[in-house]
């Protein structure tokens, strides 16, 4: 029997969105570099918000989105130009989203369906609304309102405060096994959407389910 959920709190980036549907945007730049650059970009982009988290330098997503950019290109001995920044950054706003997301968020209307993410709010809207998903959420939630990145509990404790609601009362999903382990050493009710099938972190932090995709989730209706 699974417990009641009130919120229904969504990851962004890896989640509902494929990062590395920017690979051809990258390749259009820096031909048979674009895989390397879309990992390598990921990679890094991680890498800082976990290092300003730690630092206590944070920075909105955005900026962390460039600077990793701008590493992953000159990681590949490239350079960026100014537009070829504004044209990648842009493509970060239009990422795809996985097939399964608008039939699922479609199943679970009625309840409510959050996103919540290390991505600022000038780029998770825009990215939001060309996924056609505003109208199938409640809200999309940022870090940047109290500056602290997940896997901080402190960011975990955001949803609680903007959703009033319990954490026991949460069902957090995310491709993300850092950030699945910080939702669960946080309290939340985890779902781990393992898209990749990756083998769980060592971190002692068992998610309560793993699917492969968002499809699992129903069985918490
Ligand atoms: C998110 C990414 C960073 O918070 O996982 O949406």
């Amino acid at each position: 029997m699974k417990p009641e959920i009130k919120a229904f709190v969504f990851d962004a980036y890896g989640t509902l969105f494929d990062v590395h549907s920017v690979t051809k945007a990258c390749d259009d730049f820096f031909p048979d570099k674009g895989e390397a650059i879309s990992q390598g970009w990921r990679k890094k982009q991680l890498e800082y918000f976990f290092l300003r988290q730690v630092m206590g330098r944070y920075a909105p997503f955005d900026q962390v989105t460039l600077d990793a950019l701008r590493y992953a290109v000159k990681e590949q001995q490239e350079e960026l130009s100014h537009e070829q920044e504004l044209a990648l950054l842009d493509a970060y706003k239009k990422l795809d989203s996985y097939n399964e997301v608008k039939e699922v968020l479609s199943a679970l209307q009625g309840r409510k369906l959050v996103v919540f993410s290390n991505g600022s709010p000038n780029m998770l809207e825009p990215l939001v609304e060309q996924s056609g998903f505003s109208s199938y959420l409640t809200d999309t939630l940022s870090v940047d309102k109290i500056k602290q990145f997940k896997p901080s509990p402190a960011s975990y404790n955001q949803v609680l405060e903007e959703l009033n609601v319990r954490r026991e009362e949460v069902l957090f999903m995310s491709s993300n096994g850092w950030d699945i382990s910080g939702a669960k050493s946080f309290g939340f009710h985890t779902a781990w959407i393992n898209r990749n099938e990756l083998p769980q972190e060592e971190l002692g932090l068992t998610p309560d389910c793993v699917y492969t995709d968002l499809k699992g989730i129903v069985e918490w209706l």
